[in-house]
């Protein structure tokens, strides 16, 4: 295996070595640790040298495709296992970037999508910044996923990568800027709303103008969208603005979970992001809101010119 085009620190080179044995043993991999150490890179990497049938795919698009699947199909049997079967086709190893579970639904449902995928015998090469018994972190419901836990452990190789550098910061300007108050940018939205079709869904934008788009935190992080919308709007516009984010402490868990989603996305997409907002950033991350801790992370990259 290996990962050209940039020099790798200690950390680095060390998962790598690791990486080469599981690849050769086909032996699943699950890479964790803190943000821009260059998990995603080492598990593309990985990903790359391993003979087809394979396939990479974004977790929560994923997840939520899964999610939808098994919900058509409630009465019949092996629900979870055919959706598994649709999804997966005859890939023998799938990459999973991004895993975490943050409520017990999802707990349920991914413990149900590890047994499927260890009946069908694919390889798991996975990135998340929890090592395994840090996901699910509430400890209220921590206990629900002993089980998918336990899987993890089993189908998976551990490999903690917690280099020096956050790659990130060093890569130079941020793509991303906060701004607070009113909309203080200097084009401000084009005056008519318009009413986008994403995967069949209407969401709302304030407006658009080339590759640029406005959104109302509410029309975009309050409505039913999903990470697989976001995915589609990143291929079409490269430039973001959402309009009176508000303290996300103050909204519910699903409105956070969208925008942690959406910030995902915007970032592997290299998506220029622009938040307006009358709060200062760390009001809006800040709080006991723990789901937010990767986000916030990620938003640390915000120029703050408020
Ligand atoms: N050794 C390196 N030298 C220069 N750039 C690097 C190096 N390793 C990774 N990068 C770059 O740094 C950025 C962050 O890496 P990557 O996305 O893989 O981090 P990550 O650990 O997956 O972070 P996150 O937890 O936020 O998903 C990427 O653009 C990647 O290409
Ligand atoms: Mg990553």
């Amino acid at each position: 295996m290996s990962a050209t085009g940039y020099v790798l620190d200690g950390a680095q080179s060390e998962a790598v070595d690791r990486l080469a044995v599981l690849g050769e043993r086909r032996r699943g991999v699950y890479l964790h640790g803190p943000v821009g150490r260059g998990k995603s890179f080492l598990a593309d990497a990985l990903f790359d040298v391993l003979p087809e049938p394979k396939k990479r795919v974004h977790f929560h698009a994923f997840f939520q495709e899964l999610h939808r699947r098994i919900s058509e199909r409630l009465h019949e049997r092996d629900a979870v296992a055919r959706a598994v079967r649709e999804l997966v086709g005859r890939a023998k190893v799938l990459a999973f970037d991004e895993l975490h579970v943050h409520d017990v639904g999802d707990a349920i449902l991914m413990t149900r999508l590890l047994e499927a995928l260890q009946a069908r015998k694919v390889m798991i090469i996975a990135t998340s910044n929890y090592p395994p018994d840090g996901l699910l972190p509430n400890p209220l419901h921590h206990d629900r996923f002993l089980p998918g836990i336990a899987l993890v452990k089993e189908l998976m190789d551990v490999v903690e990568l917690n280099g020096p550098h956050d790659y990130r910061h060093l890569r130079g300007a941020p793509r991303s800027r906060f701004e607070t108050g009113a909309i203080i940018r200097t084009a401000s939205p084009p005056s008519t709303p318009v009413i986008l079709d994403v995967n069949g869904r209407a969401i709302t934008a304030l407006g658009t103008e080339g590759t640029t788009i406005w959104f109302d935190f509410g029309d975009l992080c309050e409505k039913p969208t999903s990470a697989q919308d976001y995915l589609v709007l990143a291929d079409r516009f490269d430039d973001w603005v959402i309009v009176g984010v508000p303290r996300l402490r103050t909204r519910g868990e699903e409105a956070r979970q969208r925008f942690a989603n959406v910030v995902d996305v915007v970032v592997d997409k290299d998506v220029r992001l622009t938040l307006v907002s009358d709060h200062p950033l760390g009001e809006i991350v800040g709080g006991e809101a723990r789901d937010l801790a990767r986000t916030a992370s990620r938003l640390e990259l915000i120029n703050t010119t408020g």
